[in-house]
C-alpha cells in the first residue's frame, strides 16, 4: 500500500539501523521472529485488539497501531480478552479519562486469567504526568506506555516490551518529527482518514489538546498527495483531511501553500470521488476555501465549524479570536455561496463565568446559522489550561438546566434540516450491510460526545424501523445518514437514492 518495506529483506542479526522509517521495519522484523516463536509454542498466532477513544485523529493513529501488529503477524481481533490490547487514549474531557480506567479494571481482570496477555496504552492521556504516576501506582499490571509523539516508534516499543519484564514507559514532551511510510490497516476500504497535520497551535483556553499533541506541524503536500494517490489505487473513494485546524494547514511550510490550494490538488486526483476535512477554525476560513469548495465536484457538501459559544464575552475568554457577528456573518457567507451545504458544530456549555444570558446567545446563534448537527459537551476543567485556573466555576445544576435547553434548540433545527431533502434523489455512499449498520455510529461524527444531537445518535432507533433485512447504509455528501434495501455488494459504491421519507436525523430511501 505505502512504500512500505518487504520485512523478508532485513537482516534481524545486524544492528538496527538509525533512520526512519527503517528503523521501524527493523523492529517489526524482530517482533515477527517474537511471533513466530510464539505461533510454535501454541500452536496458533497471537491475537491483538486496539481499542480507540476520542477522535478521528486518534483512529486514524489506531489505524497505523493495527498497521504495524498486522505486518508483525499478529491476528487483528475485536475482542479484548487477546493476547496484546492496546487502548489509543483520549483526553479532551474527564469522561473520557474515566471511561479509560474503567476498561482498564476490566482488562486487569482478563489479564490474572491469561497472564502471558500484554497490555499497552498510548494517546493523549499518557502525555498527562499525573496519569502516568496513576498508572504506576494503581496499574502496575499494564505492559508499554507511551505518548503521542512517538507513536511511529511503536514496533521498537512493541519489542521492548517483550523483552522486559515490567512496565515500559517511554514518553515524549514534544517533537518536530514527522515519520512517513509506516503500515496502516484500514478499517473501512473504500474511505480513509489523512493526516495533513499534526498538533495545534491555538490554545483555546479550555482546551488540553495543545498540550497533549504538540506545536503545529504540516506534512508537505506531496506526501499528503502521494498517499491519496496510493489509497485511491487501493480502493479508496472518500478521504478524510484531518487536523485540529485544517484552515491554518500549510502556513509554516518551507514553501508555504494554502489549505484551499491543497484542496484544488486533491480534487485533482483521478479516481477519488469525495473529499471531507475536519476540523476548520472560524477564524482561519478563507473565502479562498469558500470558492473552491463551491466550485469542486468532490469536496462535500458539509462543514463542521465549532462555535463553541455564541457570546462574544465567552468567546474572548475562550480565547477563540472571533465574534458573535463575525460567526453569524462567516455562516451566512458560507450558505450564500454553498446553498446546499451542511453546517455542523461544537458547543460547549458551562465554560466559566457563563450567565443564561450568555447561553441565550449561543441558542440564538444556533437558531439562526439552523445548524444541521451539533455535538453539544458539557464543559470539563483540565488541568493545566487557563481556564481550569478562572475563578467563577459554573455551578452543576445552572449548566445541566442550560445544556437541556440547548440540546432542544439544537435537535429542533438539525430535524428541520434533516427533512429539507424528503422526496429528493441524491448521491450517497454505501458504508455499510445489515446488522452492524445498527450498532451505532459508522464511522463518521466527530469526538466521542457526551451528548450529540444529530444522525449518530439516531442510529440506534431500530425499533421504529422494524426488523431491518437486508438494508444497508449510505452517507449523503451533506453527511446525513440514509437506510435503503441493499446487499453488501454495493458496499463501497457511490449509488443514487431517492429520499423517501425523514426519520429526525435520517431518511429510509431505495436505490432509483
Ligand atoms: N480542533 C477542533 C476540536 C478538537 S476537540 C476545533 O478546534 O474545533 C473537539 C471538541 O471538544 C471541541 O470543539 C470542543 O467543543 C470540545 N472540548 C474541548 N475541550 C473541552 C473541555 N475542556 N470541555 C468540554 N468540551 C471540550
Ligand atoms: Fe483545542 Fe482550540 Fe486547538 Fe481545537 S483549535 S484543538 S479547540 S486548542
Ligand atoms: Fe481526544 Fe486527543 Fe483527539 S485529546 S479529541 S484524542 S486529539
Amino acid at each position: 500500500m505505502y512504500n512500505e518495506i518487504d520485512l523478508d529483506i532485513i537482516d534481524i542479526n545486524s544492528e538496527p539501523p538509525a533512520e526512519e522509517p527503517f528503523r521501524q521495519y527493523y523492529f517489526m522484523a524482530r517482533c515477527r521472529e517474537w511471533v513466530r516463536d510464539f505461533e510454535q509454542k501454541n500452536g496458533r498466532r497471537p491475537t491483538a485488539c486496539v481499542t480507540t477513544f476520542g477522535c478521528q485523529m486518534n483512529a486514524r493513529d489506531s489505524e497505523k497501531l493495527a498497521g504495524i501488529l498486522e505486518k508483525a503477524g499478529y491476528q487483528l481481533i475485536d475482542n479484548e480478552k487477546a493476547d496484546f490490547v492496546i487502548f489509543n487514549t483520549c483526553t479532551v474531557r474527564d469522561n473520557a479519562n474515566q471511561r479509560v480506567y474503567g476498561r482498564l479494571g476490566e482488562l486487569g481482570g482478563h489479564k490474572r486469567r491469561n497472564p502471558g496477555m500484554k497490555i499497552a496504552l498510548c494517546g493523549c492521556m499518557m502525555q498527562e504526568p499525573e496519569v502516568i504516576e496513576k498508572l504506576r501506582k494503581s496499574y502496575s499490571f499494564v505492559d508499554l506506555v507511551f505518548g503521542t509523539h512517538n507513536i511511529y516508534k511503536f514496533a521498537e516499543l512493541l519489542y521492548a516490551s517483550h523483552e522486559t519484564e515490567g512496565m515500559v514507559v517511554d514518553i515524549w514532551k514534544d517533537t518536530d518529527k514527522i515519520v512517513e511510510d509506516l503500515p496502516a490497516e484500514r478499517k473501512y476500504p473504500f474511505k480513509s482518514g489523512i493526516n495533513i497535520m499534526f498538533g495545534c497551535n491555538n490554545f483555546c483556553s479550555y482546551c488540553i489538546v495543545p498540550y497533549v499533541r504538540g506545536r503545529e506541524r504540516n506534512r508537505k503536500p506531496e506526501d499528503i498527495l502521494e498517499e491519496i494517490r496510493r489509497l485511491v489505487a487501493d480502493g479508496v473513494v472518500e478521504v478524510m483531511l484531518l487536523g485540529q485546524n485544517v484552515n491554518s494547514y500549510g502556513k509554516n511550510l518551507d514553501n508555504p501553500i494554502t489549505f484551499a490550494q491543497l484542496l484544488r490538488e486533491v480534487e485533482k486526483i483521478d479516481g477519488l470521488k469525495r473529499i471531507r476535512f475536519m476540523t476548520s477554525h472560524p477564524k482561519d476560513l478563507s473565502d479562498e476555501l469558500i470558492e473552491v469548495m463551491a466550485q469542486s465536484e468532490k469536496i462535500c457538501r458539509h462543514l463542521h465549524l465549532p462555535l463553541q459559544s455564541g457570546s462574544t464575552r465567552i468567546l474572548e475568554r475562550m480565547n477563540r479570536r472571533y465574534t458573535k457577528e463575525q460567526y453569524l456573518e462567516l455562516a451566512q457567507r458560507i450558505r450564500d455561496r454553498i446553498p446546499d451545504i451542511a453546517i455542523t458544530t461544537d458547543i460547549i456549555v458551562g465554560f466559566p463565568g457563563e450567565t443564561p444570558e450568555d447561553l441565550e446567545e449561543t441558542i440564538d446563534v444556533v437558531r439562526r446559522v439552523k445548524f444541521d448537527n451539533a455535538f453539544t459537551f458539557i464543559y470539563s476543567k483540565r488541568t493545566g489550561t487557563p481556564a481550569a485556573a478562572m475563578e467563577d466555576q459554573v455551578p452543576k445544576e445552572q449548566v445541566r438546566q442550560g445544556f437541556d435547553r440547548l440540546l432542544k434548540t439544537v435537535q429542533d433545527t438539525a430535524r428541520s434540516q434533516a427533512a429539507k431533502y424528503e422526496g429528493r434523489v441524491m448521491e450517497a455512499l454505501i458504508e455499510e450491510a445489515n446488522d452492524s449498520a445498527w450498532e451505532g455510529n459508522p464511522g463518521a461524527g466527530n469526538v466521542s460526545g457526551t451528548a450529540c444531537a444529530g444522525t449518530d445518535a439516531a442510529m440506534g432507533t431500530q425499533d421504529t424501523m422494524g426488523a431491518p433485512v437486508s438494508m444497508v447504509t449510505g452517507r449523503l455528501s451533506n453527511n446525513t445518514v440514509v437506510h435503503m434495501p441493499g446487499d453488501a455488494s454495493l458496499v463501497g459504491r457511490v449509488v443514487q437514492v431517492s429520499l423517501d421519507r425523514c426519520h429526525g436525523f435520517y431518511y429510509i430511501g431505495h436505490r432509483v
